[in-house]
């Protein structure tokens, strides 16, 4: 009984030596202590030991075993040492590499040409407020007094989700939401995305921006409004900036204007680029319609209020002199990063 569990000792040994791997020390582990292995079956045959010797043996046995569990678990610590030591050699980092440069982008024009126009009216006053993308059509046109068999329908075409949801075609109903929802006296400007369904060109697309402006007040008059754009297009495109009221049609203000600003590139007297007339038109702009008013349950009779839209993408062409509005949308970073 001696001899073999020297022999057993002596194999096991040197088996957890030359293990050099985790699995291997598990395996042997097994062999030997576990359930089955031999020095557990050892232990079993103690029975056919003489009754004296017993005592003896049995220390002999679990001297072993301490013996052998010692051994496995130093083997081990010293395998799983080396594993760490070659795991960070492979993955060693080299702090001293210079960083990835992140690819920031750069402002789109829009964006440069929005803040400009945000930073002015602020700057007087105005609140910057957001309605949504899609739209009822009781915003969009109803509200506005734009009745559904009336003409300046058909010019703002756009894409109907329902027969009363659509993409809406104009910032205008951005005006009704502020109305039912503020008191006055309200000046806000409300930017976004509008839709119609306008074919692709230098001057078109199916969506675009505009920028709406609005003023609700006591005694506000066509006066306030010519002021306003008036000192809006001096810090917009320059001091001689000036501009011109033309009549014109818009179903929810009355009067309605449409507004010219002296071309900034050859301060009116004609060139190419505000084709020879000295002026170029900007925006939509009137006093807001009282039928308009009282939809929104603000009593005309207390208070009025002037109106104004005009188009992002036709604001930032002028400013920085593109001459096709597709290039906006291209999304190229040469292009974009002139501005
Ligand atoms: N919503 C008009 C359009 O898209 C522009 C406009 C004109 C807005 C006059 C106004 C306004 O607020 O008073 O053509």
């Amino acid at each position: 009984m001696k001899e073999k569990l020297e022999q057993i000792k002596a194999e096991a040994l040197e088996r957890i030596e030359e293990a050099g791997a985790l699995e291997k020390l598990n395996d042997i582990r097994v062999a030997y202590l576990g359930k089955k292995g031999e020095l557990t079956s050892v232990l079993k045959s103690l029975k056919d030991v003489a009754p004296e010797d017993r005592p003896k043996v049995g220390q002999m046995v679990n001297d072993v075993r301490a013996l052998l569990e010692e051994r496995l678990e130093n083997a081990k610590a010293v395998l799983a040492r080396a594993a760490r030591e070659e795991q960070m050699a492979r993955e060693e980092i080299d702090v001293t590499l210079p960083s990835k440069k992140a690819e920031i982008g750069h402002k789109h024009p829009n964006m440069v040409a929005l803040e400009e126009v945000e930073r002015i009216f602020i700057g007087m006053g105005y609140e910057v407020v957001e309605g949504p993308e899609i739209e009822y059509d009781y915003y969009n046109f109803e509200a506005l007094n734009i009745p559904a068999n009336h003409p300046a329908k058909d010019e703002q075409d756009t894409f109907y989700i329902t027969d009363k949801i659509l993409l809406r075609t104009q910032t205008s109903p951005v005006q009704v939401r502020t109305m039912e929802q503020k008191k006055p006296p309200i000046r806000m400007i409300a930017p976004g995305r509008v839709f119609r369904s306008d074919e692709v060109d230098a001057t078109h697309s199916p969506s675009f921006h505009q920028i709406e402006g609005m003023v609700i007040d006591k005694n506000i008059t066509f006066s306030d409004l010519k002021g306003t754009l008036a000192q809006f297009a001096v810090e917009l495109f320059g001091e001689n900036t000036k501009v011109k009221f033309r009549p014109h049609h818009f179903p929810f203000t009355e009067p309605s204007a449409e507004v010219d600003v002296t071309c900034f590139k050859c301060g009116g007297v004609g060139c190419r680029f505000c084709k020879g007339s000295g002026w170029i038109e900007i925006l939509g702009c009137g006093m807001i319609h009282p039928k308009v008013l009282r939809m929104s349950g603000i009593d005309p009779e207390e208070y009025s209020g002037f109106a104004f839209g005009m188009g992002l993408e036709r604001i930032a062409l002028l400013k920085y002199e593109i001459d096709d509005m597709r290039l906006l949308y291209e999304n190229d970073i040469r292009f974009l990063k002139q501005f």
